[in-house]
């Protein structure tokens, strides 16, 4: 049986990073056992919750900051997803036992070529704009400088070109997006890659199956690594 109402009855829940991740986590998905039933793919399908290849396992698709969260809160058992937003996040309940080798990124702040000329040391408050606030306030406040941020959601590039505020802290991967909105990269605050997550309740309650596929997983990176 497939559909919504047969997920509540899969024993593990798996969340996985919509979007451009989850291009980069699918393969070793697919290399630990796990293969998504065929509406996964369907990018018309209106569902949020999915078999898989194993009758025990479904997955649910969100948002890369949600699957911290779904996972943090024990609404999904495992999660895949960046080391940036484990961080931003710091959920004491998340355990994060595989490091999957992929989506390397640096979270880095960035300004427009005259901004970014100028030194920043002296200054004592900045106002910068970023979906990473935690990490933002943090990296700054080492510094001694207070960090104002404006929470956006993505095209985190446009706001000094608009106005909304000199500084940006996001993503770096190519640097093409930096590059094509006429931005510098000036420090980095982090490097960051995927990682596989594990509710820590989860892992109490549910330690053979999980065990099973934490190994599964850092088979499959070691399959990985030794191909390449
Ligand atoms: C991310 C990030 C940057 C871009 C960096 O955005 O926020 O905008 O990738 O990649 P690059 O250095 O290779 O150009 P994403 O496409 O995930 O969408 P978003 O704007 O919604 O965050």
């Amino acid at each position: 049986m497939s559909g919504s109402s047969s997920i509540r009855r899969k024993h593990l829940t798996i969340a996985l990073p919509k979007g451009r991740l989850l291009q980069s986590v699918l393969p070793i998905l697919q290399k630990a056992g796990l293969t998504p039933e065929d509406e996964f793919f369907d990018s018309k399908s209106r569902r949020l919750e999915f078999d898989t290849s194993d009758p025990n396992v479904g997955l649910i698709p969100v948002k890369p900051f949600d699957v911290a969260t779904f996972v943090a809160f024990g609404s999904a058992d495992l999660g895949l997803v960046g080391a940036d937003v484990i961080h931003e996040f710091g959920y004491e309940e998340i355990y994060i036992p595989v490091d999957l080798g992929l989506g390397h990124c640096r979270l880095s702040v960035a300004a427009t070529p005259e901004v970014a000329d100028q030194p920043i040391g002296h200054l004592s408050h900045l106002r910068i704009a970023t979906k990473y606030p935690n990490l933002t306030r943090n990296f700054f406040a080492q510094k001694g400088i207070q960090a104002e941020c404006v929470k956006l959601n993505g095209a985190i590039e446009l706001a000094p070109k608009l106005g909304l505020c000199p500084y940006i802290v996001d993503i770096v991967t190519t640097g093409n997006t930096l590059k094509a909105n006429g931005l510098v990269e000036m420090e980095t605050i982090l490097e960051a890659t995927s990682r596989l997550i594990v509710n820590r309740n989860s892992f109490k309650t549910k330690s053979d199956s999980i065990n099973h596929w934490i190994t599964a997983f850092r088979e499959a990176v070691d399959d990985k690594a030794d191909a390449a």
